[in-house]
């Protein structure tokens, strides 16, 4: 990979020459290169470990973002099934046991006041992941798919006490007193549309299957989901307003949220209309998160050509490689076309991670180099886009319906069938005297306008973190 660019001066050459040495090679044809790269990416990521943090194991920046170590251990989970390079695997597990809660449906006390569905969502990911690959399971704890199932009823009993404005559709927060309480938005439905796809092709049970009908069917009547599989931010419930208009504008990891679910109904089911669905999702994603459409690099449009992305922003194609990958495996008439926009985004990423002097990666990877913008988000997207392009290494997807997957048998399951275990009452090994957690080198705690990670009316987050802050313990 060349670090070099056409530059003319000499210094900025000589700059370049000396940063070469810490360069991610990238040879995309090349498994043992792609591992190097993955590997070195999650070195950067790393730099962000911290155990006691209550902030879920990972120095974030105020406020508080529980949710990207969330996504950020699903990136770790997968780098471990991809790569079988099994450094992160013990912090993992204990990270998650600290964070599945006591009732082992990702809901830990620590949290409490602070976490909205969609936040529970992202570290339920990691729990589906583990569900799906076999990974082992937190020591005390119930299999994977009863942890799932737990989290996916709290969505249900949440939709139903939501029902009675909009006809449906989940709240993005779930404490009525939260700000942000009336807005129902793709990140939170995409994410209950998931479970329930992901639930209902592991396990078979139709329950799981006609909940992820009954959520697309919403998210499409409301217009969250387009007929040409644009997915917008959200809409809102306040003052009567009762969904009657939506907020178009449109991130990565919305699109990614439905994508991944209609994934798995088109595995699950078989059925032309998931794969239509799903196939309409990828070119959709292609002609407005790639640039220039279909062929090229991956990259947030809503802020990144302004260099305005957030602390939660540059985190979002994290969450589209992740899904576009994995898509790849279950839709099979959509490999070609997805591998080719990870391949080409993941030389992108490659080349931006010449930052600091050492291998951290940029946010935007459609220039030359390390554009200087770098955070937790931006080393989870790039590692998630490179180690995606080994995304046929890890496990078949497990399942343990015996019928409909298509993956080789599940016989080397190591999860218990679903629905033999009731949800325990012990607590694991989770703290609850959980330390000071230090601020990193992206402590900006102001969000600029625009800058919520689900809504572009930036103060949501800002006022329902802010005002709410509290002492760390
Ligand atoms: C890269 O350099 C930055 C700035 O000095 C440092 O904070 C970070 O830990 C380094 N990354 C790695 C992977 O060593
Ligand atoms: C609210 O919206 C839902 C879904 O679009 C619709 O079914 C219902 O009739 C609306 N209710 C009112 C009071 O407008
Ligand atoms: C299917 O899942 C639902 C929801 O968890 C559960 O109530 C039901 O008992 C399950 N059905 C079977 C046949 O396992
Ligand atoms: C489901 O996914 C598997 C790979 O995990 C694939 O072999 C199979 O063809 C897929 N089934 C359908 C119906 O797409």
């Amino acid at each position: 990979m060349k670090t070099s660019s056409s530059s003319s001066t000499f210094a900025v050459a000589a700059l370049a020459l000396a940063h070469a040495g810490s360069a991610v090679e990238l040879n995309t044809a090349d498994t043992s290169s792609i591992k190097t790269a993955a590997s070195t990416v999650a070195k950067g990521l790393y730099v962000f470990h911290n155990e006691q943090a209550t902030t879920g194991q990972f120095n974030q920046p105020q406020p508080w973002f529980w949710w990207l170590s969330g996504s950020g251990w699903t990136g770790l989970m997968d780098y471990t099934m991809y790569t079988k390079d099994t450094t992160y695997k013990a912090d993992l597990l204990s990270a998650l046991g600290k964070n599945v809660g006591p009732n082992f449906d990702f809901q830990p006390p620590e949290q409490s006041g602070w976490e909205a569905n969609d936040d529970q969502a992202y570290w339920l990911y990691a729990g589906l992941t583990a569900m799906e690959y076999g990974f082992d399971t937190l020591p005390g704890a119930p299999s994977w798919d009863v942890i799932a199932t737990n989290t996916f009823n709290l969505f249900v009993s949440r939709w139903n006490t939501d029902s009675t404005t909009c006809n449906g559709g989940l709240k993005w927060q779930y404490d009525p007193k939260a700000n942000g309480w009336t807005y129902k938005n793709s990140v939170t439905n995409g994410a209950f549309f998931q479970t329930a796809a992901r639930l209902a092709r592991y396990t078979g049970n139709q329950t799981f299957a006609d909940w992820a009908n009954k959520v697309w069917d919403w998210s499409t009547g409301v217009g969250l989901v387009s007929a040409d599989y644009h997915v917008y931010d959200g809409t809102s419930d306040d003052k009567g307003a009762n969904c009657s208009s939506v907020n178009h504008i449109e991130w990565s990891y919305n699109i990614a949220s439905y994508l991944h679910g209609a994934a798995h109904m088109a595995n699950f089911t078989g059925d032309a209309v998931w794969e239509k669905r799903v196939l309409g999702f990828v070119d959709t994603a292609a002609a407005t998160f790639f640039t220039p459409a279909k062929t090229g690099v991956m990259f947030e449009q809503q802020c990144e050509p302004s260099h305005a992305c957030t602390t939660d922003q540059t985190s979002f194609k994290a969450s589209l490689s992740r899904w576009l990958g994995k898509t790849a495996v279950l839709v099979p008439s959509a490999t070609t076309t997805v591998m080719g926009l990870l391949e080409n985004s993941a030389k992108g990423a490659a080349q931006s991670c010449v930052g600091n002097g050492n291998s951290t990666c940029g946010v935007s990877w459609t220039g030359k180099g390390f554009d200087g913008q770098s955070d937790f988000g931006v080393e989870l997207s790039a590692l998630e886009t490179i180690q995606s392009l080994l995304v046929f290494d890890a496990p078949a997807f497990k399942s343990i319906s015996g019928k409909k997957s298509a993956n080789p048998p599940a016989s080397e399951s190591s999860t218990a069938p679903a629905g033999t275990s009731t949800v325990a009452t012990s607590t694991t090994a989770s703290s609850t005297t959980l330390i000071t957690t230090t601020t990193t080198a992206a402590g900006s705690t102001s969000v600029p306008a625009g800058g919520s990670k689900s809504s572009p009316t930036g103060g949501l987050t800002c006022g329902k973190k802010q005002k709410r802050h509290r002492k760390h313990r």
